[in-house]
């Protein structure tokens, strides 16, 4: 295959990212118009495709071409196109492993993100999220779609914990809690599991939604609100912090981690799932990324390196904070309460 040519003097470093924005919505634009879902049953030329898809020819040919050089499908000799096990894995959906719920949400951020010269230049997100008013209605639509990618983690967490060997009640406080994903990993572990969930309203009835589907209603209880306002239950034996300080920022998420001592036994065991940045906050580039979508999308949000994070453990009387070796994008940190 030909390598891309480029402008006569132009920076290959700055040229590829003209048009950046272009493969996240093209391949949403294919799962939206079920071209992988298509190919899951076997290769198909751009005309079957288009007529299984009922999207235009011109449409899909255009669209599957690009995927094929973006290497998400194979393009034969004949023109059939098919999948390659990574688009067979992640973009079909009736796959467990599907990840259209992701990318369609890093499509609704868009709009926000067009706003990003004037939120570089304030400092101040446009229409910020942190906020039950809006933070609702937004979360709502979008948390169940991180269910998957948080599952192996908070399983994970589970046998670390050694749930699964529990002999009596072990309660957890699952703080924004979203879909309940990590609540509902352990209490699929143990029927000892006691969990209560908290969340914005709006955001609870999913989490009821995913608790009753899975039958754990009888170990599952809810508080509606804000984690910086309600009362927490005390004396837990599990606090979980799920991506919710990048969120909050370094100043809520300091008196967040307070909060969540005071609501721990002594001995009890914290657990925060995060992006972190290494020291110098340009690496992974992942995360540097992201502290932009907080900028963009929260009033204080960032993402944070784990001795941040450290620190702000210790000075709420949590020890020996450390980043546990488990599947997931993100890290997950522990503490144990003094
Ligand atoms: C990125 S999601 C993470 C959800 C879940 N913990 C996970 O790890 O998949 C952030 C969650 O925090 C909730 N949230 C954000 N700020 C909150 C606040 N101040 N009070 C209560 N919930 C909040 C949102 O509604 C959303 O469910």
């Amino acid at each position: 295959m030909e390598a891309d040519k480029n402008l006569p003097g132009a920076p290959d470093s700055i040229m590829q990212y003209s048009l950046g924005y272009a493969p996240l919505l093209i391949i949403n634009a294919a799962v939206e118009n079920s071209i992988f879902d298509s190919l899951d049953s076997g290769p198909k030329t751009a005309e079957e495709l288009a007529s299984d898809s009922n999207a235009s020819l011109r449409g899909v040919r255009s669209a599957a071409n690009a995927l094929a050089s973006l290497s998400l499908l194979n393009k034969d000799d004949f023109g059939a196109f098919s999948l390659t096990p990574e688009s067979s894995k992640y973009l079909v959906s009736s796959k467990p492993d599907f990840l259209g719920p992701m990318l369609r949400h890093s499509v609704q951020l868009l709009p926000q993100w067009m706003k990003i010269a004037d939120v570089v230049r304030t400092g101040l997100p446009a229409s910020p999220v942190n906020n039950e008013a809006t933070g609702g209605e937004f979360f709502k639509d979008f948390v169940e779609a991180l269910f998957p990618t948080n599952y192996p983690t908070a399983k994970a967490l589970g046998e670390y914990l050694e749930i699964s060997d529990l002999l009596k009640d072990f309660s957890v406080l699952d703080l924004a809690a979203g879909s309940g994903v990590w609540s509902i990993a352990l209490a699929q572990q143990s029927p000892h599991v006691v969990a209560t969930a908290v969340d914005w309203k709006d955001v609870v009835e999913v989490t009821r939604k995913m608790v009753r589907q899975r039958g754990l209603e009888k170990q599952f209880s809810f508080i509606e609100g804000d984690i910086q306002q309600v009362d927490f239950p005390k004396e837990q034996d599990l606090v979980l912090l799920g991506h919710i300080l990048h969120s909050e920022g370094a100043e809520r998420s300091r008196a967040l981690l307070k909060k969540a001592h005071g609501a721990l036994k002594p001995g009890a065991t914290l657990a925060i799932a995060e992006w972190l940045v290494d020291e110098p906050r340009v690496s992974p580039r992942r995360a540097a990324i992201f502290s932009v979508n907080m900028l963009v999308n929260t009033e204080h949000g960032d993402v944070f390196t784990f001795n941040e994070i450290s620190g702000w453990l210790l000075e709420a009387g949590f020890v020996d904070p450390k980043i546990l070796d488990c599947p997931g994008a993100s890290n997950l940190i522990v503490a144990v309460r003094a």
